[in-house]
């Protein structure tokens, strides 16, 4: 009987080359998203090994009923990929869009936290799981209009930890992993769907490609069941901290 992982935001980027790779290595793929569309391009690729689940981590209702209407043979879920996530608006913190606030705290913390919440009783009820949590390497280190998108990353990093902090004695493995920049359509839904912005994003040095995070979730998960990889943060070459700023204070 293969495994099960659920892989929230597979329509595309770091879920969607995840969902491939572990289909290719014989597992059943959940893969969820609000483009069914797209869900559905993916089931003609993968086939019967793939289910998609159409709905917004957002809302708690939709999200429990969504897991709730999974068929039997999809319902016990071994991997949850916590990855459906955004990074939206450009303002600083003094003129920020409180839209773009929202939307970063209801996807980034409580999507993941009702995803999370519906999923893990029936891990703890078979004794076996893991969730693995993309969080980002914002999620450490300040930058200017980063504000609530590092914070809502910061949130998962802690928050992997404090779980694994109250499933201790439990078998349940929890892993965060901290991608720094990586091409997929992030840039696309930061710029509000503008290609040439996104292409400028990505156009200086090398990104991550999301296949480099999909076999970094494969490896996580196929460490002996002792050994539990807490964290890890990924760059490409190309990036590193740019260091403290100074500016004359105007007054
Ligand atoms: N790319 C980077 O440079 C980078 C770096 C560090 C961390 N990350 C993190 O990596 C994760 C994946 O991002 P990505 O780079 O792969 O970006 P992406 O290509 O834009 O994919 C984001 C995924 O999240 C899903 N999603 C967004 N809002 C959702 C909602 N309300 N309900 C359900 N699904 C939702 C999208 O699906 P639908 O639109 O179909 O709903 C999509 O599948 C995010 O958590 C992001 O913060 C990315």
């Amino acid at each position: 009987m293969s495994n099960t992982i659920c892989i929230t935001g597979a329509t595309s980027g770091l879920g969607q080359a995840t969902a491939r790779l572990f289909v290719k290595n014989g597992w059943k793929v959940i893969g969820t998203g609000r483009r069914e569309d797209r869900l559905q391009s993916l089931k003609q690729e993968l086939g019967d090994s793939f289910f998609g689940l159409t709905f917004d981590i957002r809302d708690r209702a939709q999200t429990f009923a969504a897991f709730g209407s999974l068929p039997e043979n999809f319902a016990a879920v071994d991997v949850l990929m916590n990855n459906a996530g955004l990074f939206a608006g450009h303002g600083l913190v003094q003129n920020a869009d409180m839209d773009a606030w929202e939307r970063m705290v209801d996807t980034n913390i409580l999507g993941l936290l009702h995803c999370t919440r519906t999923v893990l009783p029936g891990m703890l009820a078979r004794k076996h799981g893991h969730i693995v949590n993309i969080g980002s390497a914002t999620g450490t280190r300040a930058f200017p209009t980063g504000n609530v998108y590092g914070a809502s990353k910061a949130f998962v990093r802690l928050f992997s930890d404090n779980m694994r902090a109250d499933l201790l004695g439990t078998p349940i493995r929890v892993t965060c992993i901290s991608p720094g920049r990586t091409r997929t359509e992030f840039a696309l839904v930061h710029n509000d769907g503008d290609v040439e912005s996104m292409e400028q994003e990505y156009r200086q040095g090398q990104p991550l490609l999301p296949e480099d995070i999909a076999h970094t979730v494969w490896w996580v998960i196929n460490c002996p069941p002792h050994m539990d990889v807490t964290q890890i943060e990924i760059m490409p070459v190309c990036q590193a901290d740019g260091g403290v700023r100074f500016q004359d204070v105007a007054r």
